[in-house]
Parts: C-alpha cells; structure tokens; sequence
C-alpha cells in the first residue's frame, strides 16, 4: 500500500511515520510537509534511511504539488496544519489557508487518483470548552463550537472533509484527538516547554491559576488509534480519541518539577491566554466498543518518560531554540 502523510515532519506526524514503518513494513510511506518552523527533519532520524519512505518538501496550498505527490497513492493521513493556538491569536490568516484551503486542495488531488482512504487528523478543541467540576465529556454527536481561531480552522477543515464525502464519496474517516505529549514536541508547546525551561532553570509559566484541564493523550496510543482506524475504522465515521487521563495544568508543572528534581517553588503564574478553553473531555467509547483501542500505560510514567527523553536529546533540542532566537518574536520559551 502507498501512503501519503501530510505534516509527516511535526511532532505527532513524524511519531506516525516512525510507528507506520516499524509497524507496517511491508508499505511504501511518502511524507509532504512544507517543513514550516514546526517541521523539523531530525525527528525522522532513523526511519529517513529506509527504502520504503520517501520525503517530498512541499506545501499542501500548492495543487501542482500535491498532484504530483498523489500519483499512485492509495491512502492519505493528513496531519499537516498550523497547530499552535497562541500564534493563532497573533496571526489567523496562515492558519485559514493551511488548515481550511490546503486541506480542500489535498481532498480535490485525492479525489482524483480516487484513494482508498483520507484520513484527516483533527482536534477536540473543535467542541470548545467544558465546565471545570462536571462530568461532562465530548462525543461525537457534540456540536462544533471552536474558540480560536486555530480551532475554527481545524472545524472548518473537519466540514469540508465530511462534505467531500456527502457530496462527492471520497472514502473519508475523520479522528479528533484530545492534548498530545511525547517525543519530538516542538518547545513552544506546554509540556515541552515546561521541561525544557527547568531543564535551563527557568521558570515554568502556567497560564492563569492553571485549574485548565486537559485529556492528555500519548502519541504512541494515538498511533495505534489511527492504525485502527485506518485498518477497521468505517468509512464516512468520526472516532474521538481521548485517555482518560485528565489532568490540570497546575498538576502536569507539579509533577514535571518532581520528574526534573527541581522545587515546585519554579512555577510561575503568568496572564492567562485570552479565550482559554477551560477544559476538554473525551467520552472515548465508540472507539473501544466499535474498534477495541484503549490507552496503555498511565500518565505519569508516560510523562516520566517523556521528561527523560528530553532531558537525553537536548541536541535535538538545543538547535531549535537557536533557530527561533534568530527568528525572533516566534518563540516565547
Ligand atoms: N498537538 C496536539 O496536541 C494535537 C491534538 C489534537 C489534534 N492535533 C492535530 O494533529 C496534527 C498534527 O499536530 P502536531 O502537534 O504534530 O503539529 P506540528 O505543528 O508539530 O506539525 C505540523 C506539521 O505540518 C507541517 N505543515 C504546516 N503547514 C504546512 C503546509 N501548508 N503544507 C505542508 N506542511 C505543512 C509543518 O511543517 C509540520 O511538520 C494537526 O492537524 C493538529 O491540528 C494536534
């Protein structure tokens, strides 16, 4: 089987590329990213050498790209995106042209070869935000209600790959994932920022009074949801990806200072992001009745894990920092 994973370069789609080769050999893997500031392609050391994966640098708006990329494709993954909800804030305008207009341009390119499969990676922060203190939790019947403009991209990417499927049958399935962590997360994200300003004895800024609470999901759980869903997942459907492993972001710096061996005493409130979403929950049972996916492992030594890989790669690391110290004003470690 060919495939073509969009954003292969990020953090969540190179996790995939290096799962999808170790996992299914026997398929030829071509992964097309723009490498923006959050491509990085040291995250594909060790599955870059393989004979069956190839990398096409190109940017997903551009549809003489993507044609040429689709030829003989038989699934799509489409990971790429602008991800990052800050920058969203600061600029919508590169967040609409990627995430709405380059993923109609990829859906109209896989149209046309007529893949077996488009499998378009998206976010619960389409829903909006919960309550803190309830119960409550997203399914997949919860209206869409973004908050962000990141997030009213990643729902309006959502709509038109569902409409491609109303109207025109493009074999489609859709995953909207609750909060990532793991290896190869660019800095500017919370987990990874965390870790790697106590790493340098910084502070670690939490937004507001840090009660916003978040299903943290690990990126090899997430692979494994994507895998099943590629594998058993029917087609027009929608799965929510979520761990059961909700934790406040006040609780996540506790425990990373415990993990670095630093004084909680580092954790500095800072002012919180206008429109943050207060909490997110998943209601994750349609993917274990109808599929069998649940998470493995817990969350604290996931994240243990998480922080000593880290701590190991700072020359994966150390190079991004610089990177974004010349591009300054991207960067806010
Ligand atoms: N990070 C999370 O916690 C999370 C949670 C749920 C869903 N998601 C979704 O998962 C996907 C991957 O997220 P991530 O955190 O790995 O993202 P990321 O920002 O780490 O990586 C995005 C990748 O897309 C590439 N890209 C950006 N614009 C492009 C363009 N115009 N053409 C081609 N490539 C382009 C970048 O170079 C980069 O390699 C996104 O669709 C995101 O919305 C992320």
């Amino acid at each position: 089987m060919k495939i073509l994973v969009t954003g292969g370069a990020g953090f969540m789609g190179s996790n995939f590329v290096h799962y999808w080769l170790n996992n299914h050999p026997e398929d030829e893997l071509i992964n097309f990213d723009a490498l923006t500031y959050a491509g990085n392609p040291d995250n594909l050391k060790g599955s870059e050498d393989s004979p069956k994966y190839k990398f096409i640098k190109g940017d997903i708006r551009d549809k003489d790209a993507v044609q040429s990329a689709m030829a003989g494709v038989e699934v799509v993954v489409h990971f790429a995106a602008e991800t990052h909800v800050d920058r969203s804030i600061l600029g919508p305008a590169e967040f609409v042209t990627t995430n709405v207009v380059g993923t109609q341009v990829l859906l109209s390119e896989a149209m046309a070869v007529k893949v077996k499969r488009f499998h378009h990676i998206s976010t619960d922060e389409v829903f909006g935000s919960l309550k803190l203190g309830t119960k409550e939790s997203f399914n997949e019947n919860t209206p869409y209600q973004p908050r962000s403009p990141y997030s009213a991209s990643k729902a309006g990417s959502d709509h038109l790959v569902r409409a491609f499927y109303e109207t025109y049958g493009l074999p489609i399935t859709i995953s909207n994932a609750s909060n990532y962590y793991g290896p190869y997360q660019f800095p500017e994200k919370f987990i990874p920022r965390l870790i790697i300003r106590g790493l340098l004895g910084f502070t670690l800024p939490v937004y507001g009074e840090g009660k916003n609470i978040r299903d943290w999901l690990y990126t090899e759980d997430h692979c494994r949801a994507i895998d099943l869903i590629l594998t058993k997942g029917k087609v027009g459907e929608t799965y929510l990806v979520g761990s059961n492993s909700e934790r406040a972001n006040i609780d996540v710096a506790r425990l990373i200072c415990d993990y670095l061996g630093i004084s909680q005493g580092k954790i500095e409130f800072v002012k919180d992001r206008p429109g943050h979403d207060l909490r997110y929950a998943i209601d994750g049972t349609k993917l274990k009745t109808e599929l069998g996916w649940q998470a493995i492992g817990n969350f604290e030594d996931n994240l243990k894990s998480v922080v000593e890989w880290y701590k190991n790669n700072e020359v994966w690391w150390r190079p991004l920092l610089e990177k974004a110290e010349i591009e300054k004003g991207n960067i806010t470690l």
